[in-house]
């Protein structure tokens, strides 16, 4: 049987980092099954062509036919643009992939990098403040605009039981569960609740016992993660505060252009890198295709191809230790698809 991926490379960067790591699948040949690139189309610009950041038949080709997928990255207007609305966001949503897991490690002495960092944010990707329920009124003193904040009982519960299930897997086995419960005592309150009581709940018994847990209010969990970020192993986190505590992560290993992503559900997975479509680089062949590429090795690992990942990670780790191709963003001098190359010839 073969392995059918669907590709979105959507915008800006998404679309020279792609490639990147549909070659580094590519490169691994028969060690996993036939692959089948199937592409796909979403993002501003498939807005402004057709009026939907995301067809139909994207979701249900994806849906359908595919096994798993890679998405690129999306220019989202920071203005309200009528009948535009972010495609990843209803992606996520719409293919219930619930938990974004985001690893950030150090791998070598590169500029601006602490060298003890080995966690990964788990990102609840289904609530929050990002189902977008938002109003605007006219009040008494003007323009007043309200936002819903939905956090349940069952989501939290997935993504702490995926928080734990991951701590397992990794050495330290230490959970951090981010909230802001001295303010916000009902949303975030059952959010710290529900994933401390995961190892409780029925028919776990025990299995968790070997994970320890701690908690940390978020604002000083960012300030914990820039002064001491190996105290973190799984940092577990509702959606914005994931958002915006994995973007600072990988500042501290060097470069959003190096720090990868799968969105997981039960049954679909989808790599994508943490970041965004860097309108200041875009069309100059310089953006960083790591995070691509290890995108797509997570995503062969969640879907059982754990040596064609670790394969992958390897040639990755290899061409930042070696420090001869990077991209200017690590403070190289190489183009995306040098980079591209030098980690196909390893693999
Ligand atoms: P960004 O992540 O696109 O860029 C932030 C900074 O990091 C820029 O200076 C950029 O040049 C640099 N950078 C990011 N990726 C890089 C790479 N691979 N190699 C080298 N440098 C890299 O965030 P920004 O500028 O805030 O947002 C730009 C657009 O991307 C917005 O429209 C936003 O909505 C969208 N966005 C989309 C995401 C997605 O598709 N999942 C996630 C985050 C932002
Ligand atoms: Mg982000």
């Amino acid at each position: 049987k073969s392995l059918k991926i669907g590709m979105i490379p959507a915008d800006g960067i998404g679309r020279e980092v792609l490639p990147g790591a549909k070659a580094a699948i590519q490169a691994l040949g028969s060690s996993i099954p036939t692959t089948e690139f199937i592409d796909l189309q979403a993002g501003f610009e498939c807005f402004q062509k057709t009026g939907t950041a995301l067809p139909d038949e994207t979701v249900e080709v994806l849906k359908n036919e595919c096994d798993c997928a890679l998405f690129g990255a999306v220019s989202s207007p920071s203005r309200k643009v009528f009948g535009y609305s972010s495609p990843i966001v209803a992606l996520r949503k719409k293919m219930d992939l619930y938990a974004n897991i985001r690893p950030v490690s150090s791998v070598a002495p590169i500029p601006n990098e602490q060298p003890t960092i080995d966690l990964v944010v788990v990102r609840e990707n289904t609530e929050c403040l990002y189902i977008k329920e938002e109003t605007q009124t006219v009040g008494e003193r003007g323009i007043e605009t309200r936002a819903t904040r939905l956090i349940t009982e069952y989501a939290s519960r997935r993504i702490g039981e995926m928080a734990f299930k991951i701590a397992l897997t990794r050495p330290r086995k230490h959970v951090t569960i981010i909230h802001k419960s001295n303010v916000l005592s009902v949303t975030d309150g059952l959010f710290r609740e529900t994933v401390r009581g995961v190892p409780t709940l029925p028919g776990m018994n025990g299995k968790y016992d070997g994970v320890t847990v701690a908690e940390q209010l978020v604002d000083s969990a960012v300030y914990r993660l820039f002064r001491e970020p190996h105290i973190y192993d799984v940092m577990v986190a509702p959606n914005l505060y994931g958002d915006i505590i994995s973007d600072a992560a990988a500042a501290l290993v060097g470069s959003l252009g190096l720090v990868p992503s799968v969105n997981a559900g039960d049954s679909f997975v989808m790599g994508e890198p943490v970041h965004g479509s860097a309108p200041d680089i875009a069309g100059k062949d310089i953006a960083n295709p790591l995070a691509a590429i290890r995108s797509a090795a997570l995503m062969l690992r969640q879907f059982g191809y754990g040596n064609g990942a670790a394969r992958i990670e390897s040639a990755v780790d290899d061409v930042i230790r070696e420090g001869r191709y990077l991209t200017p963003d690590l403070g190289g001098k190489s183009s995306t698809s040098e980079v591209v190359s030098q980690v196909v010839k390893r693999i």
